[in-house]
């Protein structure tokens, strides 16, 4: 499934100034298994879909400038699924990484992995350790892949490390701020969402990125994800740049009547 090209053809490409895109998306892929399922079709199949899906918003968000890219493609919660789709969903993250970690290379996409290593099957973490190898040096993009990955276990894990530090006498309880905290997360040097889409019409955010999307702006899109495109990519950033972020502080804005 290589058939995504960078820049679609025919395809108006949006110029957004660089200084108000959102740098980091993150990406709840949701919809996949009612999409499948409304065509009579196994929630498999709708997954596959997603696949090229995926690359194509990726394509979009190297257009305009996106800087790093999350996408979630199995939870810590996941495994409560039939053993049948958990076993799908594995083999098809091990044989995506492997069809798609070339064209990645060649798009400048650096690869990341977050997530828990304890029941991750060893092929998809070897999958991950290989494009991670392939593309450590690229700069145009990064794209973390969440795999076995949920935003209060990836909390709780930094504290556990954290805990063993100040055991070990390599931090001091009284230096642990919120810098702290962020260095032992999975992805140490991760920047912090700007913008959270979620496709498929539900209005949550699943335990995703939840210490990195404290200030995030939220786009729900009711679109399923395989019919998701570059194109809404690029509308859930125009929507961004509209929004007015405040990061808790205000100012006056007084509305004179006279
Ligand atoms: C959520 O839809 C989707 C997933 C749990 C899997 C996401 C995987 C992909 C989009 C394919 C790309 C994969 C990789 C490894 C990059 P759902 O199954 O919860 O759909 P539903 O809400 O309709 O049931």
């Amino acid at each position: 499934m290589n058939d995504i090209s960078l820049h679609r053809k025919g395809c108006v490409v949006p110029s957004f100034k660089k200084e108000l895109l959102p740098q980091h998306i993150a990406i709840v892929m949701d919809g996949n298994g009612r999409w499948a399922n409304e065509r009579s079709l196994p929630r498999t199949e709708g997954h596959k879909v997603g696949e090229s899906v995926l690359l194509d918003v990726i394509a979009g968000g190297l257009e305009v400038g996106v800087k790093e890219i999350s996408a979630f493609a199995f939870s810590t919660e996941n495994w409560k699924r039939s053993p049948a789709e958990v076993r799908f969903i594995m083999g098809f993250s091990r044989d995506v990484l492997a069809r798609q970690r070339d064209i990645l290379h060649e798009w400048g996409v650096k690869v990341r992995w977050i997530g828990r290593k304890p029941r991750l099957w060893e092929t998809v973490l070897h999958q991950l350790k290989e494009a991670e190898e392939l593309t450590k040096n690229n700069t145009r993009m990064t794209f973390n892949l969440a795999i076995n990955y949920g935003g209060r276990a990836e909390i709780a894990d930094a504290a556990q490390q954290i805990a063993n530090d100040v055991t070990l006498g390599v931090l001091k309880t009284s230096d642990i701020d919120e810098s702290t905290i962020s260095r032992y997360l999975y992805a140490p040097f991760m920047n912090d969402v700007d913008l959270f889409i979620r496709t498929g019409g539900e209005q949550r955010t699943s335990n995703f990125l939840m210490w990195e999307s404290a200030y995030a702006e939220f786009f729900f899109s009711e679109k399923l994800w395989p019919d998701f495109t570059r194109e809404d990519l690029w509308e859930a950033c125009e929507a961004y740049m509209c929004r007015d972020r405040r990061f808790g502080g205000a100012v006056d804005k007084v509305v004179s009547h006279s």
